[in-house]
């Protein structure tokens, strides 16, 4: 059985007073929540102060990116050394770190590589554009995103991937649940191809992508899909719980 998992990014949203106070209301609320693995992505910043909230608890915490290098002349650049011990998990090939910031299959998969060594627990995303998604080449694109990014890297029990259509982000959109099961279904067979079967069904497989407390159920429903990396409503305490609750409801 795949323990769902429900993470929220944060994006970059929340200075460290702000981050405090929104994890201080969630925290409670989703603590007895069981059957369910809790992560928040906060930003770098308040990695620390956020940490200290969740001490001794159930909510497990993640950053939304690293750098692929230990350390050196890298000004500005956070390392997988810097983030073990003080998360868990760190969400790597983000499609904003691919637009804003250039990031390539070859320089995640390098992240992706550098966090396994580290013991973090990568959230791979891959998923294809509007105009991709419109051309027809969701199967190659989301193909490539995950053979590039996991090439040459030994199967790990801390590696999870998060099928996020490009198009779905941030815009309200949402695939339908049949939509992003079917992908994801897709992305497991990959997973087959690369590690075998058995890897490939014990995978968590989130979707990500406008999912909120009035869809959620839709994806947590299909046979497929593990849990969500939710962006927007991470932010909003009743929504977030309401994400956690209801995917503890639908895997039970
Ligand atoms: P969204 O973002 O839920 O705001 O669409 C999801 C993500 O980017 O991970």
């Amino acid at each position: 059985m795949r323990v769902p998992l429900i993470a929220g990014n944060w994006k970059m949203n929340t200075n460290v007073t702000e981050a405090v106070k929104l994890v201080g209301e969630i925290r409670p609320l989703i603590e007895p929540i069981s059957n369910v693995e809790k992560v928040v992505c906060t930003p770098f910043v308040s990695l620390t102060a956020v940490r200290e909230m969740l001490k001794g608890g159930s909510v497990k915490l993640g950053a939304q990116n690293m750098y692929f290098e230990e350390k050196g002349a890298y000004t500005g650049e956070v390392s997988p050394l810097m983030l073990s011990g003080l998360c868990e998990y760190v969400i790597l090939g983000h499609s904003e770190r691919r637009q804003c910031f250039n990031e390539t299959n070859e320089i995640i998969n390098k992240k992706i590589r550098a966090a396994l060594k580290v013991g973090l627990k990568p959230i791979l995303c891959v998923g294809e554009s509007l105009a991709q998604y419109e051309a027809g080449k969701t199967e190659a694109v989301v193909t490539d995103h995950v053979t590039s990014s996991l090439k040459d890297i030994p199967a790990s029990d801390n590696l999870v991937i998060a099928y996020e259509p490009v198009w779905a982000i941030g815009t309200g959109k949402a695939a339908t649940g049949p939509q992003a099961n079917k992908v994801i279904r897709l992305v497991r067979k990959i997973v087959a191809g690369l590690y075998g079967d058995s890897f490939a069904r014990n995978l968590r497989i989130l979707y990500g992508g406008s999912v909120t407390g009035d869809n959620i159920a839709e994806f947590v429903g299909q046979s497929e899909i593990d849990g969500a990396l939710v962006g927007g409503a991470s932010l909003k305490v009743d929504q977030f719980v309401s994400i956690v609750k209801q995917t503890a409801q639908a895997k039970k």
